[in-house]
């Protein structure tokens, strides 16, 4: 088992015998009790999701890549390494908007698009968009005459699903090129799924996509916009170069040919973020202990973990160093029976008031909480009533609280 203390930056947890040291333990609880008042809360490591896309760019092969905001909106600020960020929601958009993002380094794609969408993506002059239907493409280009603009158009390959088009559909699309005013389509995206864990999936998926480019050959393809959700082991310590690796000969083979990016979210955001709670009471029930946070459930998730498949890395911050160590379950304020955020662990002895740190939630986990991913608005919410309905709750945007508003306050440091 590892335990982990906090070296400075405060933020970037080492796994290593230091953790032996009590007084490094005691000195990160107190400055985490002066933080206390704001917990729980996500913190986001800046220069540790810096430098972990810095070396997967690399370990792709120095393919240019792209950011998807949709993993960690916090971080678009800090994602100068990135040459584009891919949006796939308006609420995504007035995100970059407001952070300043230059319209050249926004693609814009998505599911369920409107001519609002387009309009207003085209407005802040947003020039490239994956593009996943005949429907949306007349969207687009109804809003680009309007404006007088001109889009360069990725056309979106379906992985067998709802995604995107088939490429009999591209075909048509493509041969339609010379009738299409205001847009020029510049190649092909692909983005086949998110998680991916094991070798033969990337492959497969692949080789998917390379048979289909295969047959739009005598088509002009010029670049690719591809992802292929290489997953993170959220649960343990292994890496993900094997993983890496198989991409990045992809990539070098269909760089002879097309201009490539690479577009991903979790490989590049999951590991610089961690979850703080308090443990606010320790309750044993029968044979059970029970640490009870001041959090939830619905503030973070780990891929599967809901399906309690793993169990992932807690460290325990406490005012004095550890005597012993039980097996606990961590459980929430939710005053519901599934609010546990993890089962059965292994873990220090704490004492009420002490911190848990739950690691690996730089990616998803702060807008896949339930309500906030992908900064849509909340839907509304109706009663029915007799053959009445009655509005509950109007639409609502949440997309200001993906954000920081007005300057950032210093609330602490080492
Ligand atoms: C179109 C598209 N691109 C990129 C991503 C990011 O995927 P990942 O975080 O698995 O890299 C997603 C995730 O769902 C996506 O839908």
């Amino acid at each position: 088992m590892v335990f982990a203390t906090f070296l400075t930056p405060l933020f970037i947890l080492k796994y290593n015998d230091d953790i032996k040291n009590g007084d490094l333990t005691e000195m990160t609880y107190k400055n985490l009790k002066a933080l206390s008042n704001f917990l729980p809360a996500y913190i986001f490591n800046v220069e540790s999701f810096m430098e972990k896309s810095r070396n997967v760019k690399k370990l792709l092969g120095e393919v240019d890549i792209c950011f998807s905001v949709k993993s960690n909106p916090w971080l678009i600020e800090y994602a100068d390494v990135f040459s584009k960020v891919e949006v796939c929601s308006p609420g995504e958009l007035e995100i970059c908007i407001n952070k300043g993002i230059a319209p050249e380094r926004i693609i814009m794609g998505g599911i369920c698009q409107t001519a609002e969408n387009f309009q207003k993506a085209v407005e802040y002059g947003v020039k490239r968009y994956s593009i996943e239907s005949e429907r949306q493409l007349d969207l687009l280009r109804n809003a680009c005459f309007n404006a007088a603009f001109e889009a360069a158009v990725l056309l979106r390959l379906s992985n067998k699903n709802q995604f995107g088009m088939s490429k009999e559909q591209a075909r048509e699309i493509f041969s339609k090129q010379a009738e299409l005013t205001n847009i020029i389509i510049d190649g092909i995206h692909f983005y086949p799924g998110t998680g991916r864990m094991k070798k033969i999936t990337l492959t497969k998926d692949f080789d998917y996509l390379i048979s289909m480019l295969d047959e739009l050959d005598s088509f002009k393809i010029r670049c690719l916009e591809i992802g292929s959700g290489v997953g993170v082991d959220l649960f343990g310590e292994s890496d993900n170069h094997d993983l890496i690796a198989i991409v990045s000969e992809y990539l070098k083979i269909l760089k002879n040919k097309y201009e490539v990016t690479y577009e991903g979210g979790r490989i590049f955001a999951a590991e610089c973020g961690i979850y703080i709670a308090e443990i606010k009471e320790i309750r044993k029930n029968d044979d059970r202990i029970y640490y009870i946070v001041n959090g939830g459930k619905h503030q973070f998730s780990y891929y599967g973990q809901m399906f309690s498949s793993g169990k992932p890395t807690v460290t325990v911050i406490s005012k004095t160093p550890f005597d012993k160590t039980m097996t606990v379950n961590i459980v929430g304020a939710l005053c519901n029976e599934g609010d546990v955020l993890v089962k059965e662990i292994e873990l220090p002895e704490a004492r009420e008031g002490d911190f848990l740190v739950f690691h690996k939630v730089g990616a998803y986990s702060v807008t896949e909480g339930i309500s906030l991913f992908l900064s849509r608005d909340l839907p509304s919410v109706i009663i029915e009533r007799e053959c009445e309905f009655y509005l509950q709750r109007e639409k609502t945007e949440i997309h200001k609280l993906n954000m920081r508003r007005g300057k950032e306050r210093r609330i602490g440091g080492i």
